[in-house]
C-alpha cells in the first residue's frame, strides 16, 4: 500500500515477476500490515518489513520475516551478545534462528509494547479494522469532492476498495505546506512534503502533496472536520 496515494500493490503479481527473472523479493510491508490483514506465504514475497510506530505500537522497534532457507543461509550481520552457540579462539558458531539476527539486549519494553498493540488489531479483527478504513474513505473521497469540486485534487484510485486511507490532497493555487499551516490551524492534522517517494512526486507533477491520513480512531467526524478546514483554506487563499 503506498503511503502516498493509498494504492493497494498487487504484490502477489509483482513478486511471481521478480521471481520469474531470478530475484529475491523484500516487501516494505509498513503500510500494509497495520491495515489488512497479511499472510506473507501468500503474498509470496521472501522477505516483509513493518514497523511498531504505524500500527498504534511504540517507536523503534519492527518486523522482519523472511524465509527460513533465505535466512538460515545468511550470516549475522550484528555480533552481540546472545547470537553466539558457541566461541573459540579462531572464531565463532552463530545461534539457531531468530537468535542470530538478534545481536544484544533485545529493546524489552518496545518488544511488550509491540505486543500490546497486536493484540489489541487482533481483538478489533483485522477484517473490521480495513472495513472501517474502506467505509471512512469512501465518506472521505465522496465528502471532499462534494465540499471542494475540483479545485481539490485527490491522488490515487477513487474506487476506495482498491486504496487505504490515506488522501494526498493538492488543493488549488496552494502550496501543501501553506495549506498544512493553516488547516493545523484548524485543529486538522495533516502532513505535507514528498513523504519520502520523491520518484512518485515526479509521476503526479507535484513537488509535494498534503496528506490527511485515517485510521481506526478516526470517524466522519474527523472528515467533516477536514471538509471545513479546507473549506476555511479555500477561502483564506482566494483571490
Ligand atoms: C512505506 C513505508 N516504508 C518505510 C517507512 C519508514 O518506516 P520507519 O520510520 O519505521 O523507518 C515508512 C514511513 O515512514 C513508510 O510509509
Amino acid at each position: 500500500m503506498s503511503n502516498v496515494t493509498g494504492t493497494l500493490t498487487p504484490v502477489r503479481e509483482l513478486a511471481d515477476r521478480a521471481h520469474a527473472a531470478g530475484a529475491v523479493v523484500c516487501l516494505d510491508a509498513c503500510q500494509y500490515v497495520p491495515h489488512l490483514a497479511t499472510n506473507v506465504v501468500d503474498l509470496g514475497v521472501d522477505f516483509a518489513a513493518f514497523s511498531g510506530h504505524k500500527m498504534l505500537g511504540p517507536t523503534g522497534i519492527g518486523v522482519l520475516w523472511g524465509r527460513e532457507e533465505l535466512l538460515e543461509a545468511m550470516p549475522p550481520f550484528l555480533g552481540g551478545g546472545g547470537m553466539i552457540l558457541n566461541v573459540t579462539l579462531d572464531g565463532f558458531v552463530p545461534a539457531d534462528l531468530p537468535a542470530k539476527f538478534e545481536a544484544g539486549t533485545p529493546p524489552i519494553a518496545e518488544i511488550v509494547g509491540l505486543h500490546a498493540a497486536v493484540d489489541y488489531l487482533d481483538r478489533l479483527g483485522m477484517e473490521a479494522v480495513r472495513e472501517h478504513e474502506v467505509s471512512l474513505t469512501a465518506y472521505a473521497l465522496r465528502t471532499l469532492h462534494d465540499r471542494l469540486g475540483e479545485q481539490l485534487t485527490i491522488h490515487g484510485p477513487s474506487e476506495p476498495a482498491e486504496r487505504g486511507g490515506v488522501l494526498s490532497m493538492a488543493l488549488d493555487g496552494v502550496h501543501p505546506h501553506d495549506l498544512s499551516q493553516v488547516l493545523d490551524q484548524h485543529a486538522v492534522c495533516v502532513r505535507p512534503g514528498h513523504h519520502c517517494a520523491k520518484p512518485l512526486m515526479k509521476v503526479l507533477g507535484v513537488g509535494a502533496t498534503a496528506r490527511a491520513s485515517f485510521y481506526v480512531y478516526n470517524d466522519t467526524a474527523d472528515v467533516d472536520a477536514l471538509a471545513d478546514a479546507l473549506d476555511e483554506a479555500a477561502s483564506f487563499f482566494s483571490f
